[in-house]
């Protein structure tokens, strides 16, 4: 039955979600908004009326995956009873093309920018009545309305992603985020605090996620001077068990917000700090306002004040210009801060980037080498600093099981490490999904520990 309060009653959608956190928070929006609409989420394309996409354009990969992915879904049949599957394209790559989208890919009926998450449902609406080729653009929010004011449906409900800041002003050279995401816009800490507040009140999130291109610049643009430490602070006391956030560029990661990690006890031990380069010569290449050392003296700062802190990176391999020895900057510089994570990628020429007019003439194999040689020793740390947790006993939030073994419960730890448990006999996974439970850790994977539950 269709009715005008659920206008998409009958029809069954997929959402595709690609790139980072802000995206999968997104998804949990477009979901929660398609919910609301009437429809009903499916898991397979062959099921799904509407399929929209979350897109992402910071490396070339994730450009073409979409168009294999948009190739197959208009090959495969529609459910019995349905002539068209329509298909939505939003995130950056919809930001970045627009309508041009419709010439690459005829088959797609709308595109959605950044900024237009919202006008999604009444463009399926007209979709179905038969509208194809509608784009929804806009080159900022209108009236401050951004995506974290529509209904949500996450994930997982024991986690929430909460963003904080939209947009990035700090245009390093290689990326192209600040074009397809815009300036920094920051939430109200009222918003943002109310937002917490009332999923504390629901009482089953156990964690929050604040988002950000850099989190630590929060508030400049509606206060005058980042926030926040204060934020984080008053975050803290929320009632939410634990807090992270992502991400935090070194060049405003201020003492006050360290020592308000070091002292709120729900901020989880855990720092993404993506160093981009371990050469000085190349960070001045990519705008990214720090050198090596003080990057280094940053992370020494950090260790003194938070010990157990586990520390991850952004690598960039194959800047223009790269040598062999800025390479070789960049791996003393992994070995040398020890990480728990490193999330490595080749440099991707981004058009309209200022860095994708630097004529490089390095050979791809020599890149690729270098790539796996970064690779080896972010394996050779992961490890090492796994091992450095055996014997110990901590808090870990289960999740789920394992995707390769229906036995074994899969959680994180503080420090954000997974942690594998086997599911005991007398148990089902439900009665662990959301619960914090003590773990003592007995065996160091490179990717992953093995524990025991400590009581019975
Ligand atoms: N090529 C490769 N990696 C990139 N990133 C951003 N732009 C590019 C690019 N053009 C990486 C950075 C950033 C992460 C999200 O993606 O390391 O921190
Ligand atoms: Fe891109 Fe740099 Fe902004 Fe991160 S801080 S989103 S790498 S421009």
């Amino acid at each position: 039955m269709n009715n005008s309060l659920q206008p998409l009653c009958g029809s069954t959608f997929l959402v595709r979600v690609f790139g980072c956190q802000m995206n999968f928070h997104d998804g949990e929006r477009v979901r929660g908004m398609l919910d609301a609409a009437g429809a009903i989420e499916v898991e397979t394309i062959e099921e799904a009326d509407i399929v929209v996409f979350l897109t992402c354009c910071v490396r070339e990969a994730a450009d073409t995956r979409l168009y294999g992915q948009v190739a197959t879904i208009s090959t495969t049949p529609t459910r019995e009873g349905v002539d068209h599957r329509i298909i939505a394209i939003g995130g950056c790559i919809g930001q970045r093309d627009g309508e041009e989208l419709f010439k690459k890919l005829p088959h797609v009926d709308i595109v959605f920018g950044t900024h237009t998450l919202y006008r999604l449902p009444d463009m399926l609406l007209s979709a179905k009545e038969g509208i194809r080729h509608q784009a929804a653009l806009l080159e900022s929010d209108i009236d401050g309305c951004t995506a974290s004011d529509l209904p949500s449906h996450r994930d997982d409900s024991f986690h929430a992603w909460v963003p904080i800041t939209y947009g990035c002003n700090n245009f390093c050279t290689y990326c192209i985020v600040p074009y397809v995401r815009g300036r920094e816009r920051s939430r109200t800490k009222e918003s943002v605090l109310e937002e917490i507040r009332n999923l504390a009140s629901e009482g089953a999130v156990k964690e929050v996620t604040l988002l950000g291109q850099n989190v630590n610049s929060y508030g400049r643009d509606l206060y005058g001077e980042p926030q926040f430490a204060k934020l984080l602070a008053q975050v803290g006391e929320c009632g939410i068990p634990r807090i992270r956030f992502a991400t935090s560029h070194p060049k405003d990661l201020s003492d006050e917000t360290i020592e308000v990690m070091a002292t709120t006890p729900a901020i989880m031990p855990a720092l993404h700090l993506p160093a981009q380069s371990g050469s000085s010569r190349i960070l001045k290449m990519m705008n990214r306002t720090y050198n090596r050392e003080q990057y280094l003296t940053l992370v020494n700062k950090v260790k003194n004040a938070i010990p157990n802190i586990a520390l991850s990176t952004d690598i960039i391999v194959g800047f223009p210009g790269e040598t062999e020895e800025d390479f070789l900057d960049t791996l003393s510089l992994v070995q040398q801060v020890g990480y728990s994570q490193v999330f490595t990628f080749i440099y991707s020429k981004r058009e309209g980037t200022p860095a994708a007019r630097i004529v490089d003439t390095t050979p791809r194999e020599v890149i690729q080498d270098r790539f796996d040689r970064l690779v080896e020793v972010v394996q050779t740390g992961a490890l090492a600093e796994n091992q450095r947790d055996i014997d110990s006993t901590v808090p870990v939030l289960f999740e789920g099981f394992s995707k390769r073994d229906a036995t074994m419960l899969v959680g994180r730890s503080p420090r954000n490490q997974t942690v594998h448990v086997p599911l005991p006999s007398d148990k089902s996974v439900d009665d662990f999904r959301g619960q914090i439970i003590d773990v003592h850790l007995e065996e160091a994977k490179t990717w992953y520990l093995k524990g025991s539950f400590i009581h019975g």
